[in-house]
């Protein structure tokens, strides 16, 4: 079958960083789903493993991508949640053979239904980050998923991938106020239409621009961006008890929170998968929550770019993009 691969970590205006490949067929496990996959997103991710993680010599080629929508094409005999034919969304597992191939075996506790009101290509945007956005707000925060949450959240990259659906969960299931940053006149149009309340451009001091928003501190921050760049001009205006989330890999001075007593939480949406954790089965509810939140009308696809079909040139160019560090929510591939 086809699939998209790399052999060895090379930068990604290399031809051979990125290649088609054809592997072989895999066999799903007893809980396994094999999905005949439709579309797929890039997040940075695949740019940061493509550039860690090469293959040894003799091994076969490695293959990306945390991010699909397709359709169940058989199934393990132990799997009870889908059945051939069902339309489904999902990220995978970092552990596992990436969703850049035409089937692809994922874990059914770690797959949602696809959101009917969506193509194959809008729901591919939004599986890595959904779980990620959800974990942060419901798992780390522990806000009510009913909503009638009180407090504001920031948003660091708001218009990124994560950013873009975390801006809305906050707004329209949890309902906080939302602050999110944003520096370009489009990525700070993207925030607002997504639903953010306030924009703070990340190149200028916070502080100042908090004035005339009718708020002065942050009760949550979600530290989906250069966390490190920013923590000196946000954790002046922690709240009393704030919570701080981290997705990046940020060094800071954990100490600045201790007179107000903040909370220093980690999220990483590979967690429950990588390490099968009793719980694994939540991230198939809440993707399954997630797309009904989308059909109900309060979520939106954070889908901005087409790339063509699934293969090596299309994939090295959405890593190029991705790399550049300008993207506004979600590139995505279909086909193939
Ligand atoms: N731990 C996890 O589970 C997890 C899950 C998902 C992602 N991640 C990580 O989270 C990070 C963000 O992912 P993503 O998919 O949202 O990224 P992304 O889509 O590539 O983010 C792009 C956005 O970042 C903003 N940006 C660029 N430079 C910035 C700066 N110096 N300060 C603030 N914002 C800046 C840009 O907006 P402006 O032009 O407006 O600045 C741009 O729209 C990545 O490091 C990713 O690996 C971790």
């Amino acid at each position: 079958m086809k699939a998209v691969g790399y052999r060895k970590s090379l930068s990604i205006s290399d031809p051979q960083s990125l290649i088609d490949v054809d592997i072989e067929t895999p066999k799903p496990g007893p809980r396994d789903l094999r999905v005949s996959v439709k579309a797929v997103s890039v997040n940075p991710v695949d740019t940061k493993v493509r550039m860690r993680a090469a293959p040894k010599d003799g091994e076969p080629p490695k293959v990306l991508g945390y991010d699909a929508a397709g359709v169940v094409e058989s199934i393990g005999a132990e799997v009870t949640l889908f059945k051939p034919d069902d339309e489904v969304f999902y990220a995978g597992s970092i552990i596992r053979p990436g969703t850049n191939s035409e089937l692809h075996l994922v874990d059914e506790r770690i797959v949602g239904r696809k959101p009917k009101s969506l193509s194959f290509a809008q729901a591919a945007a939004l599986p890595l980050t959904s779980i990620t956005a959800w974990e942060i707000l419901f798992d780390r925060f522990c806000l009510k998923r009913e909503g009638g949450n009180r407090g504001t959240v920031l948003a660091l990259g708001g218009a990124g991938g994560v950013g873009s659906i975390f801006i809305q969960l906050a707004r329209h299931v949890a309902e906080l106020t939302v602050f999110a940053t944003a520096s370009r006149p489009e990525t700070r149009e993207w925030c607002l239409k997504l639903g953010a309340h306030h924009i703070i451009d990340h190149t200028k001091p916070f502080a100042d621009q908090m004035k005339g928003t009718g708020h002065a501190e942050f009760n949550y921050v979600g530290g989906l961006t250069f966390t490190e760049q920013h923590y000196p001009q946000f954790a002046p205006l922690f709240a009393p008890q704030a919570k701080l989330a981290i997705i990046d890999d940020p060094v800071i001075d954990f100490k600045l929170g201790k007179g107000k007593s903040v909370s220093y939480h980690w999220e990483s949406m590979f967690t429950r998968s990588m390490f099968t954790t009793p719980d694994m089965i939540e991230q198939h509810r809440l993707l399954d929550a997630v797309s009904k939140f989308v059909d109900d009308g309060m979520i939106k696809t954070t889908l901005t770019r087409e790339m063509g079909t699934i293969n090596a040139a299309n994939l090295r160019t959405a890593h190029a993009l991705i790399e550049s560090g300008t993207s506004i929510g979600k590139v995505v591939l279909s086909g193939w």
